[in-house]
């Protein structure tokens, strides 16, 4: 199945210029969703993990069945005042402004080999805020898994040290 045809792109959203990769048409339709996650993981052998984070909210709707799938357990990444319990923050730099990322302390244990996922791999700043809560809580990142990556946004390099592992890429 050619899965990026599945993938609905559309021109100037949310601004003028930006190509918005929509993956709501791959999700409505389930034969396409659950090719797309199964390819996510399949591209994962060898890759030594025991938990998977994702962070909200399209980092979700990739973590949740990939975990479902290979039985690891699932790490919700939260935006703040979302985890009930203790939590550690990390505060990261966007274009324009700041946000913040929160997980849940003892979810992850020193020693945990943590694959990150999410749908979409631009900037790369996310992914590598989730690296940084990871890491900080002891565990270790043994890899990164995206259905889709900007190409020409570099998040490879922001991701320098990881291993990156991607379904389709976009050239523009
Ligand atoms: C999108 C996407 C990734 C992130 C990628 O999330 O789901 O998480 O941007 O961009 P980056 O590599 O430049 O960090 P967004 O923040 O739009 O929120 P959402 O997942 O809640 O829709
Ligand atoms: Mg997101």
């Amino acid at each position: 199945m050619d899965i990026k045809s599945k993938i609905r792109v559309i021109e100037d959203f949310p601004k003028p210029g930006i190509s918005f990769k929509d993956i709501t048409t791959l999700l409505l339709d389930g034969n396409a969703y659950k090719e797309a996650i199964q390819t996510c993981i399949d591209q994962l052998e060898g890759v030594d993990y025991n938990v998977i984070v994702g962070p909200e909210a399209r980092g979700f709707l990739m973590g949740a069945p990939m975990s479902v799938m290979t039985g690891k357990g699932f790490v919700p990444i939260r935006k703040p005042g979302k985890l009930p319990g203790e939590t550690l923050q990390h505060e990261y730099e966007l274009e324009y402004g700041k946000d913040v990322l929160e997980v849940h302390k003892d979810a992850i244990k020193p020693g945990d080999r943590v694959l990150v996922v999410d749908d979409l791999l631009a900037t790369g700043g996310t992914a590598k805020a989730v690296c940084e809560l990871i890491e900080k809580l002891g565990g270790e990142v043994a890899g990164l898994a995206f259905l889709i990556e900007l190409n020409f946004l570099n998040g490879r390099e922001v991701l320098e040290g990881y291993n990156v592992y991607t379904v389709v890429g976009y050239d523009s």
